[in-house]
């Protein structure tokens, strides 16, 4: 592996998702293959789980890891080609990411979708800035569009609660927030479910489709509790609109997901990626349920982050 940004990084699915989950035997068997090597990690938004759980999959590599929180600790950074660098920005993304590489073997950044600039958003402007000028491979720990390790981490989940002798129904299901969110880790979510062999299904109120890029042949249901029926999980994550780009759309039905909507679904498992608006997006007494999986998806973070810089390690040796 040379980079990893997106489902299409990974060659076999089923096989990585395999390795991932041995890894969790003996989290230090290749600790060997970072001996001498770093990994930087570079944050313009805030994070817990990403940060700390690719941080911990670099150590149980044997990688040294730098951090740089670059919103609050770096210079701003200019992103337009010939720009007169006269007003707030003061180090083009060529300069910091050619500089970075000098100090790193592997890159990850962060960079939300700003939800101001469509275009920029869906072009993964920042991203591919960053990647273009870096000398060494990138991972992304969440881009504008997709956010794969956290679905690799989410893939690793199921395959672990997995119904026996059946396909699994798998929701990926709308829930409130009380601001506009990008729509990462709902379009990622889709596209390593399309990516799968299960039974897919989207709901959420209308106004809130997501890019049919990523969601492709998903089945989308506009009413949840039919959506919920006889689901063995249910993925919950709040997204702005994207037809009305970063825009909160009114919705009039309660969307919050309670025990009383799950009744109709098999026992479904529950899911989120973290961090999550108790009582607006999931009830106390979903998430605090046997059936969530919550913290095991957190836990997983770090075997999908490990799993991936393993292959760019392994592939540059
Ligand atoms: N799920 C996730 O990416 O969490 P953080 O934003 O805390 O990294």
């Amino acid at each position: 592996m040379k980079r990893f940004f997106s489902v299409n990084d990974i060659t076999d699915l089923q096989a990585t998702i395999k390795e991932a989950i041995a890894l969790k035997k003996a989290p230090q068997q290749n600790i060997h293959l970072g001996k001498g090597k770093t990994i930087g990690l570079v944050f313009l938004n805030s994070s817990l789980r990403t940060r700390l759980s690719t941080q911990k999959a670099a150590h149980n590599l044997g990688l040294y890891t730098i951090l740089l929180n670059a919103a609050q600790e770096a210079w701003t950074w200019e992103y337009e080609d010939g720009a007169i660098m006269n007003g707030n920005t003061v180090e083009h993304v060529k300069d910091a990411a050619n500089v970075l590489s000098q100090y790193c073997d592997i890159i990850g950044i962060r960079c939300f979708a700003g939800l101001t600039n469509k275009e920029d958003d869906v072009s993964e402007k920042v991203y591919k800035l960053f990647e273009k000028y870096a000398k060494v491979p990138v991972i992304s720990l969440e881009s504008a569009t997709l956010h794969p390790l956290q679905s690799l981490a989410d893939c690793i989940t199921i395959e672990e609660n997995l119904p026996k002798d059946k396909k699994p129904k798998v929701v990926l299901t709308w829930a409130p927030h009380i601001k506009p969110i990008p729509q990462a880790v709902g379009n990622s979510f889709a596209q390593w479910m399309n990516a799968s062999d299960y039974e897919f299904v989207i709901t959420h109120p209308e106004g809130y489709e997501l890019d049919t890029e990523f969601t492709k042949e998903a089945t989308i249901e506009y009413n949840q509790e039919k959506a919920l029926e006889n689901a063995d999980f249910v993925y919950v994550k709040n997204w702005s609109s994207f037809k009305n780009y970063g825009k909160l759309v009114p919705v009039e039905e309660d969307w919050l997901l309670t025990n009383e909507k799950l009744k109709g679904s098999n026992n479904a498992k529950i899911m989120h990626c973290l961090p999550v608006r108790r009582n607006v997006e999931i009830s106390d007494e979903v998430l605090d349920s046997e059936n969530s999986l919550v913290y095991q998806q957190a836990y997983n973070r770090t075997f999908a982050a490990q799993i991936v810089i393993q292959k760019i390690l392994e592939n540059n040796e």
